[in-house]
């Protein structure tokens, strides 16, 4: 898209909060102009995961549609599926601004949103409206909990019961780390006991039942990986994403903003997502799909991330200070990677 790099220029030149919202804006005015844009997902490397034909392997990670917005134009700039999210069942603001860091000279962001959410009434509006049409690549959702919530788990249950049947697959994701005592349930035994709900919701959506994954952090003891990968192995879920955020600051970072609070995200995240996701894969063998993300800025990002063991990628930072083209970048990076 020839507009895109000026745009993205621009948008740069404002606070990060602003850019992003403009973003989600100015995608959802091109949506309804029915702009080209890139004319679809890129055909590069088709994959079949859980069931599900993705014309590319590069999907856009969640955060960026939190409310499910931009779903089509994102399609229509390339990449192979979306995920939206986080939704939390009821709307909820999220944390005190400023709580979106850009740190250029590191390639990366610090966030701390805290799952700023519409809810899921809006959601569901949403998605039964953008499944009027067909899509062209598959649709994630990614539910969360709310802050006030005195049952977090209970929150991935109702979500999914509420949205599985829009949604081509869908996320728990236990492990953003701007909801207090939310990466807990990655303990096994919290895991368990929040997973069989939402299971038995799924059950309960309809006949075809979605592809459940789960988001974990990267910030994993090995003893949390080999509880994680049992899980993993049982009927409860379908396959994990690799990674989100992290809440450690590698002793390099350059920005005076380094300090702020919340999960860091891009450059500084690649080798760290990409060693936890290796792990995983090496605990699971083959056959369990795993989505990486984290860090990807290129095509040999991309390359890496398949060469670790992933079945699929997502990006999102990236997006901020690359541009779209690097959609088709890490697509050709992971089609060219030793698998
Ligand atoms: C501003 C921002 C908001 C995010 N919000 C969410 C979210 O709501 N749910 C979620 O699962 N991940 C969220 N993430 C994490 C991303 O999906 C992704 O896992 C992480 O940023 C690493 O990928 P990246 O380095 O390509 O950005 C967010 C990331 C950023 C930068």
């Amino acid at each position: 898209m020839t507009l895109a790099e000026p745009a993205v220029r621009l948008l740069r030149l404002l606070p990060p909060e602003a850019a992003h919202r403009w973003t989600v804006r100015l995608l959802r005015g091109a949506d309804a102009l029915r702009l080209p844009l890139e004319g679809g997902p890129h055909r590069i490397a088709p994959q079949r995961a859980f069931g599900l034909d993705f014309p590319n392997p590069v999907g856009l990670a969640a955060g960026f549609d939190k409310d499910a917005e931009a779903v089509r134009a994102a399609l229509a700039l390339g990449f192979g599926f979306v995920e939206v999210g986080s939704v939390t069942p009821q709307p909820q603001p999220g944390n005190p601004r400023p709580r979106v860091f850009r740190l250029p000279e590191d390639g990366a962001v610090i966030n701390r949103y805290g799952f700023n959410s519409k809810g899921l009434d809006r959601a569901e509006r949403r998605l039964a409206g953008l499944r009027q049409r067909p899509l062209p690549g598959p649709l994630g959702v990614n539910l969360g909990a709310n802050r006030a919530s005195d049952d977090l788990a209970a929150d991935y249950a109702t979500g999914a019961r509420r949205l599985a049947p829009y949604a081509d697959y869908l996320v728990v994701n236990v492990s953003s780390p701007n909801t207090p005592g939310l990466r807990a349930l990655q303990d096994a035994a919290a895991l368990r006991g929040l997973l069989e709900p939402v299971q038995a919701a799924l059950e309960d959506s309809g006949p075809a039942r979605r592809p459940l994954l789960l988001k974990v952090a990267p910030d994993l003891e090995p003893a949390d990986i080999d509880d994680i990968a049992g899980i993993a192995q049982t009927p409860l879920l379908d396959g994990l994403i690799v990674s989100n955020t992290t809440v450690s600051r590698p002793p390099d970072l350059r920005s005076p903003l380094a300090g702020e609070a919340g999960g860091l995200s891009g450059r500084p995240l690649m080798a760290p997502s990409t060693a936890v996701l290796g792990a995983f894969r090496e605990r699971l063998g083959p056959d369990l799909p795993i989505v990486g993300v984290g860090g990807i800025a290129g095509s040999a990002d991309a390359a890496a991330k398949r060469a670790a063991g992933a079945t699929l990628i997502q990006l999102y930072t990236g997006l901020i200070y690359e541009g779209p083209a690097l959609i088709r970048a890490a697509a050709e990076g992971f089609r060219d990677a030793a698998a």
